[in-house]
């Protein structure tokens, strides 16, 4: 019989989140510092092969989505090979990336080959300064035009923008009116703890502040269905062609309904973004141990799964040490 991964409130966990590097070639300002963090040595990285036996381990276990992240997860040499390894696991029905845009261009072809439809890419701002300013990095024409490449090339695209004070906020409202003529979604992300520094930075814009803002911005705004595992809450603007999103990432009103799973590019295994790792399938995988075994520590994992994930005490803790690069999108 078939064994799925399905956590004690019922909640099954079908999508996974795999991370294949926390190097990046950016340094957004509230996932890491401009010196960087301490990057994992090569040998200290899930091998491709170690990525995929695992990831074909997670797919005996019911998962049909995985999202390849990172870092950012084009910076790694040879993940046009795994791609093609992975998009031939016939249970695997979808394989999704989330990338920075910048090397996008490059593995284009390889997308198409293997069945990659939607891809989200991280663009905070529509500004060149004000891009440079939050990533660091003068790279907002190549990540742009890069946008209008894939959608001409008929990828799905969500943009992801985490909005925060002092840095952004005159870029909503341009956002949105990228939606307009263009049939993208963007999303509007409230800055998460895992800037990867000794101080967490939130700007204190939540939900409902993006929302309230926008809102009073148009008169007519409609409502967009959502899988009920969405992180995020869908509009549209009426008559534009795109969409819109609001993420919850800081306050979590998703929880309930969360279906993902976290394998980060070191091994660690998270069944919440906020949580401890569970255990490491890099250090068992090494040690020996067997494919059952491997299971059942994943098995394990889910059974000891929280309703919320994580306990407030331990995200305070994480915030100190750990940037989003790490912990894997
Ligand atoms: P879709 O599969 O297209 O819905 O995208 P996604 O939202 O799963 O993936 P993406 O990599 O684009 O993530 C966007 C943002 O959603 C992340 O940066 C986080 O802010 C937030 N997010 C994703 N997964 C989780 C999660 O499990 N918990 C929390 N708190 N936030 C999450
Ligand atoms: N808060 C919110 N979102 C973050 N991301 C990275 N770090 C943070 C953070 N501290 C976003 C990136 C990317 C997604 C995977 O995570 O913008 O789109
Ligand atoms: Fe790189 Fe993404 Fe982190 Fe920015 S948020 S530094 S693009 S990994």
């Amino acid at each position: 019989k078939e064994q799925l991964l399905v956590d004690q409130y019922g909640r099954q966990l079908n999508y996974l989140r795999l991370s294949v590097t926390d190097r990046c070639n950016f340094r957004c300002y509230y996932c890491m510092p401009e010196e960087g963090i301490n990057f994992a040595s090569r040998t200290e990285l899930l091998s491709f092969d170690e990525l995929y036996t695992l990831s074909s381990l997670f797919c005996n276990l019911g998962v049909d989505k995985i999202r390849i992240t990172g870092g950012e997860p084009f910076i790694r040499v040879g993940i046009d090979d795994f791609l093609y390894r992975l998009s031939a696991i016939p249970a695997l029905k979808e394989i999704t990336v989330t990338t920075n845009g910048t090397l996008t261009y490059k593995q284009q072809q390889v997308l198409k080959d293997t069945g990659v439809r939607k891809i989200n890419i991280s663009l905070d701002s529509l500004n060149a300064e004000r891009f440079r300013q939050i990533t660091r990095r003068d790279s907002f024409k190549k990540v742009y035009e890069g946008i209008f490449n894939l959608l001409a090339d008929g990828f799905e695209i969500k943009l992801n923008c985490v909005v925060a004070e002092g840095k952004n906020i005159e870029d909503i409202i341009p956002f949105i009116e990228l939606t307009k003529a263009h049939a993208l979604a963007v999303r509007f992300l409230e800055e998460m703890p895992f800037n990867g520094s000794l101080v967490a930075g939130n700007s204190g814009w939540d939900h409902q502040q993006i929302y309230n803002y926008i809102a009073s911005a148009y008169a007519h705004i409609n409502r967009l269905p959502a899988a009920p595992s969405s992180t995020s809450v869908n509009y549209q603007v009426e008559g534009y062609r795109g969409s819109f999103g609001i993420i919850p990432s800081f306050s979590r009103t998703f929880c309930g309904a969360c279906n993902r799973i976290r394998l980060s590019a070191t091994g660690d295994l998270r069944t919440c973004l906020y949580g401890p790792p569970a255990a490491n399938l890099r250090d068992a995988t090494r040690s020996g141990t067997s494919m059952d075994g491997l299971m059942e520590m994943i098995l394990d994992a889910v059974a000891k799964r929280k309703r919320d994930g994580f306990e407030a005490e331990e995200a305070g803790r994480m915030s100190i040490h750990t940037s989003m690069s790490v912990l894997g999108g």
